[in-house]
């Protein structure tokens, strides 16, 4: 979590910072600082909340600085306080750090830079950094960086500037993320793109154990044996547009509406003339392929309900046998895996901790490693043996709605290639999927162009003011009513139980009384007459039903009190439309209890801490 930005060029660098630091408020917002080279020392800016109360301040922090480093946090070790905020300084204020991440052994070398008289001022675990720089620098920042960071554990990167060296920011990064942002005559460095997006696009993602030294004019990269190494540049295809609302009140509902397109996008070049589906870059030989005898889906949160949707697809379609853990739980089990699993890690930002040690955990167990992810030079895609990209474009808003989409459409394209690949589906039947799929974005594009949005929105006042939610689904349906749940939960704050249908005469339809809203994803397929039993039985503890159907089916119509209809298409497709009218009522429910949809409470886009 956390979000850091540094400047070095010609400009003054206070708004430049702070820009930088509005395009990564989604890493957290619990407050928020900055430093800046001035004169030869540094100037210091803290504030709590988040970007708007130092904002408000910044006019504290003179703008002649052409060098500094800010940083937007979210807490680990410490309270919000402007203590607690970065940048953080060491005893003789002669040099400011930010930091993204844990220290894991902070106590004990806080503890030992106090008895050697070093007073701390924060309750963080990155303070420590900078009084290690202080106690290590004998005239290069360079060296007392590395000889910093050879002394932490835990993951983290950050970045370090001196009052006495005002051209260079060094930065150093270990399994967490840093990306440097090359331009005319200045450069940047920061946890993530967008931070830069408006000034350059020319980025290099340096390794872990590289420490970058951003000057004016070059970056320069050198070893931890201080040997200059190369790393690639790479042009990103984001435009600065894309990081703005583009109208839409929020990111969250530009980021439902961008959907159709995200899906285009990860669709595009992937099915053959011949109507198959072509993946390249998995990293899977067709030995691999016929030896394989199970899947492992590691992953958390929303990226953990589309790893349940490939389960399905691929025990369906390529009949191997699939288990799909939360990958927080099962880095710490003692799993069985050996070489004849594939283990798929789902995370749309690659760079999620739990996901990232449970791709490891599995790795060091023989098992092949393909991670699913929607930012290309992120972590999962350093660590697995191939990568399936999602091409959702850029994410703002926290509740992940456009990277699941094409999660589920990269899982259901992965499975049809898998049951073709190990002859299970014949060509009409993949041919038959595949011109299903290049229907929906289409389908998505004219249901959210048409009334739905409105009727959904209606819906949503009418329900906000509750005090529970309970989401029903089955087969397919289930992971979307998690989703659905998920959705309610973060952004509305309305207690939501989501279960399997047929689940909840076990034990929640206790929670029903007269008037509790029950929704329910709906669509056809197979078990469709098994819901509809299961909606009855809801019915008649009083319930009011609000159920998503296919269009054009009116049986649920007359039992349901809202029937949000979708567009129709395969039921192992369905999730790809069922999830959205669950989006959008989530964010009307939301935004009618007046909630901040795209910065909710205690939460950060990317969860890299365990
Ligand atoms: C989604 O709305 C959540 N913000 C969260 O559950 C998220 O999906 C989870 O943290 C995993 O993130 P990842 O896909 O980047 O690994």
């Amino acid at each position: 979590m956390c979000g850091i930005v540094g400047y070095a060029g010609g400009r003054p660098c206070r708004d430049i910072l702070f820009q930088g630091l509005r395009k990564l408020e989604y890493r957290g917002y619990d407050s928020a600082g900055l430093s800046v080279i001035s004169d030869d020392r540094l100037e210091l800016l803290h504030s709590v909340g988040n970007l708007d109360n130092l904002e408000a301040i910044l006019d504290q922090v003179g703008d002649k600085g052409t060098l500094g480093i800010a940083h937007t946090r979210w807490a680990t070790h410490g309270r919000p306080s402007a203590e607690n905020a970065h940048p953080h300084t060491d005893c003789t204020g002669r040099f400011a750090i930010v930091l993204n991440g844990i220290v894991e052994n902070y106590l004990s070398l806080r503890a030992t830079l106090q008895d050697e008289g070093h007073s701390f001022t924060s309750e963080t675990d990155a303070e420590v950094v900078a009084h290690l720089i202080e106690r290590a620098y004998q005239g290069s920042l360079r060296q007392a960086v590395v000889e910093t960071y050879r002394q932490m554990e835990g993951h983290f990167a950050f970045c370090a500037i001196a009052a006495d060296e005002p051209d260079v920011i060094v930065g150093m990064r270990k399994e967490t993320p840093l990306v440097v942002g090359l331009g005319q005559g200045e450069n940047f460095v920061a946890s993530a793109v967008p931070a830069f997006l408006a000034e350059t696009r020319a980025v290099v993602f340096p390794d872990d154990g590289d420490v970058v030294v951003v000057g004016r004019e070059t970056v320069e990269i050198f070893d931890l044996d201080g040997k200059r190494v190369e790393r690639l540049i790479q042009t990103v295809d984001w435009d600065d547009e894309a990081a703005e609302k583009a109208g839409y009140e929020t990111f969250m509902l530009k980021e439902i509406h961008e959907q159709p397109a995200a899906l285009a996008d990860t669709l595009a070049e992937r099915i053959a003339p011949d109507g198959r589906v072509a993946l390249d870059g998995l990293g899977l030989s067709a030995e691999d392929i016929r030896r394989l005898e199970r899947v492992i889906i590691v992953a958390c949160g929303t990226s953990y309900h589309a790893g349940l949707i490939g389960e399905y697809a691929l025990e369906r379609w390529a009949r191997v046998p699939v288990e799909v853990e939360v990958a927080s739980e099962f880095r710490y089990r003692d799993p069985v895996i050996g070489p004849d699993c594939l283990c798929i890690a789902i995370s749309q930002s690659g760079e999620t901790a739990d996901t990232l040690a449970a791709m490891r955990l599995a790795r060091r167990a023989g098992a092949q490693v393909l991670a699913l992810t929607n930012i290309v030079g992120s972590q999962a895609t350093r660590e697995a043996d191939g990568v399936l990209f999602t091409r959702a474009g850029l994410e703002i808003g926290v509740a992940a709605t456009k990277t699941f989409l094409t999660q589920v459409l990269a899982v259901l394209l992965f499975a049809l290639w898998m049951g073709d690949r190990r002859g299970l589906l014949d060509g009409e039947r993949v041919r038959s999927f595949t011109e299903e799929l290049r229907r929906v974005p289409a389908l998505l594009s004219d249901y959210l162009e048409g009334g739905a949005e409105g009727q959904i929105e209606e819906a949503a006042a009418r329900y906000a003011a509750g005090r529970f939610f309970m989401v029903l689904g089955r087969d397919v349906g289930l992971p979307v009513a998690l989703e659905g749940a998920l959705k309610l939960k973060e952004i509305s704050y309305v207690p939501t139980e989501a279960c399997p249908a047929g689940e909840m005469k076990h034990g929640p339809i206790a929670l029903l009384e007269e008037g509790s809203p029950v929704v329910v994803v709906a669509t056809d397929g197979g078990v469709h007459d098994k819901l509809v039993s299961n909606v009855q039985e809801v019915r008649a503890r009083g319930a009011r039903i609000i159920a998503v159907t296919s269009e054009g089916n009116e049986r649920l119509a007359e039992m349901a009190d809202e029937v949000f209809q979708v567009p129709r298409t395969d039921e192992m497709l369905a999730p790809l439309v069922a999830v959205v009218p669950l989006q959008l009522f989530a964010y009307y429910v939301a935004k009618a209890r007046g909630e901040k949809v795209d910065q909710p409470r205690n939460l950060a886009k990317t969860v890299t801490v365990e």
